[in-house]
Protein backbone atom coordinates (compact mmCIF):
# COMPACT_ATOMS: atom_id res chain seq x y z
CA UNK A 1 0.00 0.00 0.00
CA UNK A 2 1.41 3.20 -0.83
CA UNK A 3 2.17 5.72 2.22
CA UNK A 4 1.25 9.65 1.21
CA UNK A 5 3.23 11.26 3.45
CA UNK A 6 6.60 9.14 2.85
CA UNK A 7 7.88 12.32 1.77
CA UNK A 8 7.61 14.74 4.81
CA UNK A 9 7.84 18.00 2.47
CA UNK A 10 4.88 16.94 0.36
CA UNK A 11 1.83 19.04 0.10
CA UNK A 12 -1.07 18.30 2.64
CA UNK A 13 -3.08 18.90 -0.78
CA UNK A 14 -1.21 16.06 -2.21
CA UNK A 15 -3.07 13.23 -0.20
CA UNK A 16 -5.01 10.96 -2.07
CA UNK A 17 -8.45 11.47 -2.13
CA UNK A 18 -10.77 8.28 -1.05
CA UNK A 19 -14.22 9.96 -1.63
CA UNK A 20 -12.86 10.17 -5.70
CA UNK A 21 -12.88 5.77 -5.17
CA UNK A 22 -15.60 4.52 -6.89
CA UNK A 23 -17.99 2.52 -4.50
CA UNK A 24 -19.22 2.73 -0.93
CA UNK A 25 -17.74 5.94 1.15
CA UNK A 26 -17.98 3.14 4.33
CA UNK A 27 -18.42 -0.90 4.37
CA UNK A 28 -18.40 -3.43 6.77
CA UNK A 29 -18.95 -7.22 6.34
CA UNK A 30 -19.87 -9.52 9.50
CA UNK A 31 -17.48 -8.04 11.52
CA UNK A 32 -17.36 -9.00 15.18
CA UNK A 33 -15.34 -7.85 18.03
CA UNK A 34 -14.95 -8.67 21.51
CA UNK A 35 -12.72 -7.63 24.71
CA UNK A 36 -11.81 -9.70 27.34
CA UNK A 37 -12.02 -7.98 30.91
CA UNK A 38 -12.05 -9.33 34.11
CA UNK A 39 -14.18 -12.42 33.94
CA UNK A 40 -16.04 -13.09 31.00
CA UNK A 41 -15.08 -12.29 27.55
CA UNK A 42 -17.50 -9.92 26.37
CA UNK A 43 -18.68 -9.80 22.88
CA UNK A 44 -18.90 -5.97 21.72
CA UNK A 45 -20.31 -6.68 18.14
CA UNK A 46 -21.47 -9.40 16.58
CA UNK A 47 -21.58 -9.35 13.39
CA UNK A 48 -21.78 -5.47 12.25
CA UNK A 49 -23.14 -5.20 8.36
CA UNK A 50 -23.09 -1.75 7.61
CA UNK A 51 -22.63 0.46 4.33
CA UNK A 52 -22.64 4.19 3.38
CA UNK A 53 -22.96 4.57 -0.10
CA UNK A 54 -22.82 8.81 -0.74
CA UNK A 55 -20.52 11.26 1.30
CA UNK A 56 -22.88 13.00 3.68
CA UNK A 57 -23.54 13.51 7.33
CA UNK A 58 -24.66 10.21 9.61
CA UNK A 59 -25.09 9.12 13.05
CA UNK A 60 -25.30 6.36 14.95
CA UNK A 61 -26.94 5.31 17.57
CA UNK A 62 -28.26 2.92 20.09
CA UNK A 63 -28.16 2.03 23.90
CA UNK A 64 -25.02 2.35 26.27
CA UNK A 65 -23.01 -0.54 25.85
CA UNK A 66 -24.83 -1.65 22.74
CA UNK A 67 -21.50 -1.47 20.55
CA UNK A 68 -21.50 2.16 18.81
CA UNK A 69 -17.73 3.59 20.47
CA UNK A 70 -16.19 -0.20 19.40
CA UNK A 71 -17.75 0.43 16.00
CA UNK A 72 -16.17 3.91 16.04
CA UNK A 73 -12.86 2.55 17.14
CA UNK A 74 -12.49 -0.35 14.39
CA UNK A 75 -13.16 1.96 11.51
CA UNK A 76 -10.85 4.06 12.82
CA UNK A 77 -8.51 1.47 12.74
CA UNK A 78 -7.67 2.09 16.14
CA UNK A 79 -8.36 -1.53 17.35
CA UNK A 80 -8.34 -4.66 14.54
CA UNK A 81 -11.91 -6.37 14.51
CA UNK A 82 -11.53 -10.71 15.62
CA UNK A 83 -12.83 -11.38 11.99
CA UNK A 84 -15.39 -9.50 9.39
CA UNK A 85 -14.18 -6.82 6.51
CA UNK A 86 -14.21 -3.12 6.95
CA UNK A 87 -13.45 -0.95 3.71
CA UNK A 88 -13.11 3.24 4.09
CA UNK A 89 -12.88 4.81 0.73
CA UNK A 90 -12.33 1.65 -0.89
CA UNK A 91 -9.26 0.51 1.06
CA UNK A 92 -9.32 -2.79 3.57
CA UNK A 93 -9.27 -1.36 7.00
CA UNK A 94 -9.12 -4.97 8.57
CA UNK A 95 -5.82 -5.80 7.38
CA UNK A 96 -3.72 -2.99 7.80
CA UNK A 97 -0.22 -3.20 9.40
CA UNK A 98 0.53 -0.98 12.28
CA UNK A 99 2.12 1.32 10.52
CA UNK A 100 -0.39 1.44 7.77
CA UNK A 101 -3.03 2.00 10.14
CA UNK A 102 -0.88 5.20 11.85
CA UNK A 103 -1.00 6.59 8.37
CA UNK A 104 -4.54 5.74 7.56
CA UNK A 105 -5.53 7.81 10.83
CA UNK A 106 -3.33 10.38 10.33
CA UNK A 107 -4.17 11.52 6.74
CA UNK A 108 -7.28 9.65 5.44
CA UNK A 109 -9.69 10.10 8.45
CA UNK A 110 -10.37 12.69 11.25
CA UNK A 111 -10.72 11.47 14.57
CA UNK A 112 -13.15 13.94 17.22
CA UNK A 113 -13.89 11.96 20.92
CA UNK A 114 -15.86 13.69 23.45
CA UNK A 115 -12.85 14.81 25.65
CA UNK A 116 -11.41 17.71 23.36
CA UNK A 117 -7.81 16.27 24.14
CA UNK A 118 -5.97 19.89 23.33
CA UNK A 119 -2.76 20.25 24.00
CA UNK A 120 -3.28 23.29 27.48
CA UNK A 121 0.03 25.31 25.93
CA UNK A 122 -0.53 25.09 22.36
CA UNK A 123 -2.55 27.81 21.03
CA UNK A 124 -5.75 27.31 19.26
CA UNK A 125 -4.08 27.66 15.75
CA UNK A 126 -0.96 26.04 16.73
CA UNK A 127 -3.33 22.54 18.30
CA UNK A 128 -5.06 22.76 14.42
CA UNK A 129 -1.49 22.44 13.17
CA UNK A 130 -0.18 19.76 15.25
CA UNK A 131 -1.03 16.82 13.12
CA UNK A 132 1.03 18.48 10.54
CA UNK A 133 3.85 19.42 12.28
CA UNK A 134 4.16 16.10 13.25
CA UNK A 135 3.94 14.97 9.67
CA UNK A 136 6.52 17.44 8.67
CA UNK A 137 4.46 19.95 6.01
CA UNK A 138 5.01 22.94 4.85
CA UNK A 139 4.95 25.38 7.71
CA UNK A 140 2.86 28.23 5.54
CA UNK A 141 0.79 26.03 4.10
CA UNK A 142 -0.20 24.42 7.39
CA UNK A 143 -0.74 27.76 8.88
CA UNK A 144 -3.21 28.91 5.35
CA UNK A 145 -4.82 25.31 6.29
CA UNK A 146 -5.66 26.20 9.58
CA UNK A 147 -6.62 29.89 9.64
CA UNK A 148 -9.05 28.77 6.73
CA UNK A 149 -10.40 26.16 9.20
CA UNK A 150 -10.44 27.96 11.89
CA UNK A 151 -12.56 30.81 9.99
CA UNK A 152 -15.04 28.00 8.34
CA UNK A 153 -15.70 26.87 12.06
CA UNK A 154 -15.82 30.79 13.62
CA UNK A 155 -13.24 30.64 15.23
CA UNK A 156 -10.70 33.22 13.62
CA UNK A 157 -10.55 35.38 16.58
CA UNK A 158 -9.49 33.09 18.51
CA UNK A 159 -6.49 31.75 16.87
CA UNK A 160 -3.73 32.97 19.47
CA UNK A 161 -5.80 31.63 22.73
CA UNK A 162 -4.82 28.84 24.49
CA UNK A 163 -7.64 26.52 25.53
CA UNK A 164 -7.80 27.43 28.87
CA UNK A 165 -8.88 30.80 27.67
CA UNK A 166 -11.78 28.97 25.17
CA UNK A 167 -15.13 27.55 25.82
CA UNK A 168 -16.11 23.88 25.55
CA UNK A 169 -17.66 25.01 22.68
CA UNK A 170 -14.97 26.61 20.84
CA UNK A 171 -12.07 23.86 22.55
CA UNK A 172 -14.31 21.77 20.48
CA UNK A 173 -14.27 23.40 17.35
CA UNK A 174 -10.18 23.80 17.52
CA UNK A 175 -10.46 19.54 17.90
CA UNK A 176 -12.63 19.59 14.81
CA UNK A 177 -10.44 21.92 12.66
CA UNK A 178 -7.84 19.83 14.23
CA UNK A 179 -9.37 16.90 12.63
CA UNK A 180 -9.98 18.82 9.06
CA UNK A 181 -6.21 19.35 8.16
CA UNK A 182 -5.42 16.95 6.39
CA UNK A 183 -9.12 17.35 4.35
CA UNK A 184 -9.94 13.95 5.31
CA UNK A 185 -12.89 12.12 2.90
CA UNK A 186 -14.48 10.77 6.39
CA UNK A 187 -14.44 12.22 10.03
CA UNK A 188 -15.71 10.47 12.88
CA UNK A 189 -17.34 11.29 16.02
CA UNK A 190 -17.82 9.67 19.11
CA UNK A 191 -20.54 11.96 20.85
CA UNK A 192 -18.59 15.59 20.10
CA UNK A 193 -21.08 17.30 22.02
CA UNK A 194 -21.49 15.38 25.30
CA UNK A 195 -19.24 17.74 27.23
CA UNK A 196 -21.03 20.74 25.98
CA UNK A 197 -24.74 22.56 26.87
CA UNK A 198 -27.50 22.27 24.76
CA UNK A 199 -27.16 25.89 22.96
CA UNK A 200 -23.49 24.75 21.68
CA UNK A 201 -24.43 21.24 20.71
CA UNK A 202 -26.95 22.61 18.65
CA UNK A 203 -24.73 25.21 17.13
CA UNK A 204 -22.20 21.91 16.61
CA UNK A 205 -24.65 19.71 14.69
CA UNK A 206 -25.79 22.30 12.62
CA UNK A 207 -22.24 23.12 11.59
CA UNK A 208 -20.96 19.71 11.41
CA UNK A 209 -23.43 19.56 8.85
CA UNK A 210 -22.60 22.16 6.73
CA UNK A 211 -18.76 20.74 6.43
CA UNK A 212 -20.05 18.11 5.52
CA UNK A 213 -21.95 19.87 2.63
CA UNK A 214 -18.97 22.14 1.71
CA UNK A 215 -15.83 20.32 2.39
CA UNK A 216 -17.44 17.01 1.07
CA UNK A 217 -16.25 14.93 3.89
CA UNK A 218 -18.74 12.31 5.23
CA UNK A 219 -19.06 12.75 8.68
CA UNK A 220 -19.99 9.78 11.23
CA UNK A 221 -21.42 10.79 14.33
CA UNK A 222 -22.20 8.18 17.47
CA UNK A 223 -24.65 10.36 19.50
CA UNK A 224 -27.85 9.73 22.18
CA UNK A 225 -29.56 12.72 20.98
CA UNK A 226 -32.34 12.11 18.55
CA UNK A 227 -31.91 16.23 18.10
CA UNK A 228 -28.16 15.31 16.86
CA UNK A 229 -29.51 12.40 14.63
CA UNK A 230 -32.19 14.53 12.78
CA UNK A 231 -29.73 17.35 11.52
CA UNK A 232 -27.98 14.05 9.99
CA UNK A 233 -29.68 12.15 6.31
CA UNK A 234 -29.38 8.48 7.74
CA UNK A 235 -29.17 7.19 11.43
CA UNK A 236 -27.72 3.44 11.83
CA UNK A 237 -29.34 1.99 14.75
CA UNK A 238 -26.93 -0.71 17.16
CA UNK A 239 -28.31 -2.62 19.38
CA UNK A 240 -26.44 -5.59 21.25
CA UNK A 241 -23.36 -5.65 18.63
CA UNK A 242 -25.57 -5.01 15.64
CA UNK A 243 -27.11 -2.74 13.07
CA UNK A 244 -31.04 -2.95 13.78
CA UNK A 245 -31.98 -0.78 11.42
CA UNK A 246 -31.99 2.53 9.55
CA UNK A 247 -33.71 5.42 10.20
CA UNK A 248 -33.81 8.38 6.74
CA UNK A 249 -34.26 11.61 8.33
CA UNK A 250 -35.93 13.16 5.62
CA UNK A 251 -39.34 15.08 6.45
CA UNK A 252 -38.38 14.36 10.60
CA UNK A 253 -38.01 16.61 13.53
CA UNK A 254 -36.01 15.16 16.48
CA UNK A 255 -39.21 13.87 18.00
CA UNK A 256 -40.16 11.55 14.96
CA UNK A 257 -36.56 10.25 15.05
CA UNK A 258 -37.32 9.43 18.82
CA UNK A 259 -40.38 7.68 17.94
CA UNK A 260 -38.69 5.74 15.63
CA UNK A 261 -36.38 5.12 17.33
CA UNK A 262 -37.65 3.82 20.36
CA UNK A 263 -39.44 1.31 17.52
CA UNK A 264 -36.57 -0.06 16.38
CA UNK A 265 -34.71 -0.50 19.94
CA UNK A 266 -37.66 -1.36 22.06
CA UNK A 267 -38.81 -4.35 19.59
CA UNK A 268 -35.87 -6.29 21.55
N1 LIG B 1 -11.51 -2.12 26.19
C1 LIG B 1 -12.53 -2.87 26.60
N2 LIG B 1 -12.35 -3.93 27.42
C2 LIG B 1 -13.39 -4.68 27.84
N3 LIG B 1 -14.67 -4.47 27.46
C3 LIG B 1 -14.92 -3.42 26.66
C4 LIG B 1 -13.88 -2.56 26.19
N4 LIG B 1 -14.44 -1.60 25.39
C5 LIG B 1 -15.76 -1.85 25.38
N5 LIG B 1 -16.05 -2.94 26.13
C6 LIG B 1 -17.39 -3.55 26.32
O1 LIG B 1 -17.96 -3.72 25.03
C7 LIG B 1 -19.36 -3.38 25.05
C8 LIG B 1 -19.60 -2.26 24.04
O2 LIG B 1 -18.95 -1.08 24.50
P1 LIG B 1 -18.96 0.32 23.71
O3 LIG B 1 -18.02 1.21 24.42
O4 LIG B 1 -18.73 0.05 22.29
O5 LIG B 1 -20.48 0.77 23.95
P2 LIG B 1 -21.19 2.14 23.53
O6 LIG B 1 -22.37 1.77 22.69
O7 LIG B 1 -20.22 3.08 22.98
O8 LIG B 1 -21.73 2.66 24.95
P3 LIG B 1 -21.88 4.18 25.52
O9 LIG B 1 -23.13 4.73 24.90
O10 LIG B 1 -22.06 3.97 27.00
O11 LIG B 1 -20.65 4.94 25.17
C9 LIG B 1 -19.68 -3.01 26.48
O12 LIG B 1 -20.20 -4.15 27.12
C10 LIG B 1 -18.33 -2.63 27.06
O13 LIG B 1 -18.30 -2.85 28.45
MG1 LIG C 1 -19.43 4.94 23.61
Amino acid sequence: MPHPTDNPRQSINATPRANTVDGPVVRCVDVHKSYKGQGERVQALRGVDLQIDEPGYYAIMGQSGSGKSTLLHLLSALDPPDSGEIFVGGQPIHSLSEREATEYRRTQIGIVFQQFNLIPTLTAVENVELPGVLAGKPPAEIRARAMELLDLLGLPARASHRPDALSGGEQQRVAIARALLFKPPVVFADEPTGNLDSANAELLWKLLGDIAKEQRTTIVMVTHEPAAAAHCQSVFIVRDGQICGEIRTEGLDAAGVASRYQQLVGSA
